[in-house]
């Protein structure tokens, strides 16, 4: 089922997301929906806030559902190594329109939860590696618009504020 997807500035987004502790049946619907949500939107990653489940769940696949391989489901995760540096334009589907370069680290290795309780550890560079990072931040409340220079943030946050005006936001 498609949820519908929080928009910024929808407090849910600045909540931590509570850690999971039952693998069942309503996680793995949550995960299900999760993909379906973020491939209806053309996105790469979505949190569970987004869909307004405040639970540090989210998925990726870089791939846009071409190659199942690359499907992750990410739960509970914490990023345990970063290396370098990378500054690289990024999107999230709670921000429609906003594209902006981020600093980001351009490699990070995460440890997490599969959808059944497994941990396991994942390494990621460059897209992967900006993607861990932007979920992350969002499982902790972390919006990629807290990570823009000033200037960058608040031309956006004008920009936000007439497309609401506008009522195309
Ligand atoms: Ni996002």
């Amino acid at each position: 089922m498609i949820r519908k997807i929080v928009k910024f500035p929808d407090p849910m987004l600045q909540q931590p997301g509570e850690p999971v502790a039952e693998f069942d049946a309503e996680l793995r619907q949550l995960v299900a929906d999760m993909f379906e949500t973020m491939y209806a939107s053309q996105g790469i990653g979505l949190a569970a806030q987004q869909v307004g489940v405040c639970k540090r769940v989210t998925v990726i696949d870089l791939s846009q559902a071409k190659d199942p391989a690359q499907k992750l489901v990410i739960i509970n995760p914490e990023i345990i190594f970063r290396e370098g540096k990378q500054y690289e334009e990024e999107g999230c589907l709670s921000f429609p329109e906003i594209r902006e370069k981020v600093v980001r680290a351009a490699k990070v290795r995460i440890r997490a939860q599969d959808e059944n309780g497994k941990w396991f550890e994942m390494d990621g560079e460059d897209l992967l590696a900006r993607a861990f990072q932007h979920e992350i931040d969002h499982l902790d409340g972390m919006l990629f618009i807290f990570r823009m220079s000033a200037l960058k943030r608040d031309l956006n946050l004008r920009k936000i504020r007439k497309m609401q005006r506008d009522g195309v936001w």
